[in-house]
Formats: structure tokens, sequence, C-alpha cells
């Protein structure tokens, strides 16, 4: 298995925004929405003020973990220029010379290192700070590439880079091959993503690609026809990456599952987001969403890791292939039953798959399904329980 099949096999990921504008509470691109010089360098100054609490590392970890996730995707730059690394003197814009004064990205690596999640590097291409980026382009790469060497050295093997932003510019010269040859360099098994935005989902952009991006929706399957690549969906739980404290449009713990479902059917993993608060932790409200989902995930994890489309189909699922050789088909829209006065009663929903069933059980629940030539019903969640998906564990005769 090489390290793009691996890639695929963690399913699940968590998208972390965290830089000076988490402290703001107005969203990552916060700083695009000020005009005024003073405003921009006020911005600014708030790496004066940005403090982070020493445990910020491993207590996003554990969320990761309690959400099921097996890695994360963290921003060590983003669009405004501040980085959680220590540039090693490539400028003075980065965590070392903020207030909290550390490296929060070697507090990452290790804490993810700790406990078996892998760490995978957000960078930003574009950058609203660098005088470099608007006047000086080739000059602006040299500080890219360099950047992007100090995180390739100074942390160990890491998992891979996450770039955004080429959209800002497409027809500049980015030098990409240059930019992947020097991550190949030093990190050879390094996943290189580069986002191909709201408008280009799912596009190869580049044939040193390792997996493709379907911002925010949409997935399918992945072109493999010149070498095998993966393809990742990124979400956000609510409107904005980085932390708004003004942002209450959530999504529903059933339509982010709907998501996830809806990558792994196209073999794609899911990258959900949440944007830390200014000094480090997660929000309640994200805390608590990311929870919920990871108790569906634990229950339903043969779906999330070790899975793979198949040419078995059904009428009123989706059909994965587990590594495990079995089956499984994946029911949405389930709903619970008691009495019409209490909750709506589901209408009497069925699965006829088109194949040779010889036994079927409910994740959630273990309960043993009766299956009659490929079909069976689907049994709404007894009263007390509304898991929104369920997902029956087929055998299949072949
Ligand atoms: C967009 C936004 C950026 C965000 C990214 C996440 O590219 O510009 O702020 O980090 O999406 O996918």
């Amino acid at each position: 298995m090489n390290y793009v099949e691996r890639f695929e096999k963690l399913g699940f990921g968590l998208f972390v925004h965290f830089g000076i504008y988490s402290a703001i509470g107005k969203g990552e691109w916060h700083l695009s929405t000020l005009f005024d010089e003073k405003k921009r360098e006020a911005y600014c100054a708030q790496a004066k003020k940005f403090r982070v609490h020493k445990d910020w590392a491993k207590k996003l970890v554990k969320t990761a973990k309690t959400a099921g996730c097996k890695y994360i995707t963290l921003t060590t730059r983003h669009h405004d220029g501040f980085s959680l690394y220590d540039t090693c003197g490539l400028n003075d814009f980065d965590a070392p010379h903020s207030a909290c004064g550390r490296d929060l990205i070697r507090e990452f690596v290790d804490a993810c290192n700790a406990e078996g999640i892998l760490p995978i590097f957000y960078h930003t291409l574009l950058d609203w700070t660098h005088e470099d980026y608007q006047n000086n382009f080739p000059a602006y790469i040299d500080y890219l590439v360099q950047s992007i060497e100090v995180l390739c050295k100074n942390y160990g093997k890491i998992g891979g880079f996450w770039f955004d932003g080429m959209w800002d510019k497409w027809d500049e010269d980015w030098q990409e091959s240059r930019i992947y040859s020097t991550i190949r360099k030093y990190q050879p098994e390094a996943m290189i993503i580069n986002n191909t935005g709201l408008h280009e989902l799912g596009k190869v952009g580049h044939p040193e690609i390792d997996s493709v991006t379907f911002e925010r929706g949409a997935p399918c399957f992945v072109d493999n026809s010149d070498r095998h690549r993966a393809g990742e969906m990124c979400q956000i739980l609510n409107d904005h990456w980085g932390y708004a404290k003004d942002d209450c449009n959530y999504k529903s713990t059933k339509e982010i599952l709907e998501n996830l479902i809806d990558c792994r059917k196209y073999n794609c993993n899911f990258l959900l987001n949440t944007g830390l608060t200014g000094n480090g932790t997660v929000n309640p409200m994200d805390e608590c969403m990311l929870k919920e989902v990871g108790k569906w995930v634990k229950m339903n994890k043969n779906i999330i890791y070790g899975v793979k489309a198949c040419d078995i189909t059904a009428e009123g699922a989706d059909i994965l292939k587990g590594d495990d050789g079995y089956y499984y088909a994946i029911v949405k829209n389930v709903e619970m039953a008691l009495d019409e006065n209490v909750q709506r009663v589901m209408d009497s929903k069925s699965v006829k798959v088109n194949a040779r069933v010889t036994s079927a059980r409910w994740l959630d629940t273990g309960e043993k399904i009766e299956v009659k030539r490929g079909a069976f019903n689907v049994k709404p969640f007894s009263y007390g329980r509304s898991l929104a998906v369920r997902v029956a564990k087929l055998k299949i005769k072949e």
C-alpha cells in the first residue's frame, strides 16, 4: 500500500483554522474587509495579543479523536501571512514573535504524533501582507519555497501539504513544479494537495497532486487514468472556516453525516472544519457537534475507514465493500417510531440488494435482519434514539 492509499483509508479528518484572526472572531477573511491602512495595521498588531494556552494542541487532538478523525489539517499560515511556525528568520510575523512566543506547529506535530493522528499542513499560496506578493512575484515564490522548506525540514515526517489560494492569481507563474519537488526532496511520502476552490471541484491541477479537492460538496469518483489519486471534500460546520463569534448558521448533524457518507461512496475523504477561538480552544458548539458526529462514527466505523465503492447496487441504499470482506448498506433518512401523537411515523422503507445476501445485521444495535432474496425492511429507530442514518452489515455470496 502506498502513501496515497494509506491516506484514503484514514477516511475522516479534522480541518482546523487558527491564526490571529481567531481572536477577532470575524472569520479568517476579516483582513480582506479592512481597507483603511490604520485598521490593517491594527489587525497585524493582533499578533502582540495572540496568547495561546499551553495544552491547546493536546486538547485539539483529543477532540479530533473523539470525533473519529484520523488526521488533522491545520493552517500553518493563512492568507493574512501570519505563520503558526517558526519561520526561522524569513520574517517576524510568526507565532514565536507573537505574544505566545512559541512554535505552535512544533506543539501540534508533537501532540499528533503522541496520539497516532497524522498531521497535515495547510499553507496559503496567496498572501495579503507580504509586499512581494503584489510587487515582485518571483521573489515572493522564493519566500514561499523557503517557507515550505522550513516546514519540510523541522518537524520530522509529516502527512502532507494542503495548499490554497492559487485561484487568486491563475495567470501568474507559481512555479508549482519547484514547490512540489521541494516537498518530494524532503518528504517523499507527503500528500500533496492543492485546493481548486469552489469552481473547479475535483480538478487535477498538476501531475504531482496526490488528492483532488471538493470544497463544500459534490464529491465524485476521481480521475485515476494516469495514476492513483485520492479525493477529499472539506466542509464547514457553519458559514466560516475561521472562528466567527456571530455565526449561528450551523448545519445539522444529519447533514454532516450525509456529507461524510457521500464522500465514502466515492472513495473520498471527508475533512470537517472547526475554527479555534483566540486562545486555541475549540468553541463549545463545535465541540458538541464533533462529539455527536463521533458517537455515530464509532458505531458505524466499518464504513468510515477501510471501505471502497463497489459494483453491487441496491434500491434504497448505497453499498460499500469493506476490507473485512463484508458489504455495507447505508440507508439515509431513517426516523424513529412510537406513536403518531409523539413522533411522525416513518413510511415503511425497504432495501433491495442486487446480490445474494446470506445474512445481515444493523451496525448500531447488532440486531439480526431478516432478508428475503436480497430484500429487507428498514426498521425505524426505537423511541429514545434518532441517528438519521442506519447501516446494515451484509454477508454476500459472490
Ligand atoms: C477557501 C478560503 C479559505 C479557506 C479554504 C478552506 O479557499 O479562501 O479561507 O481556508 O477555503 O478550504
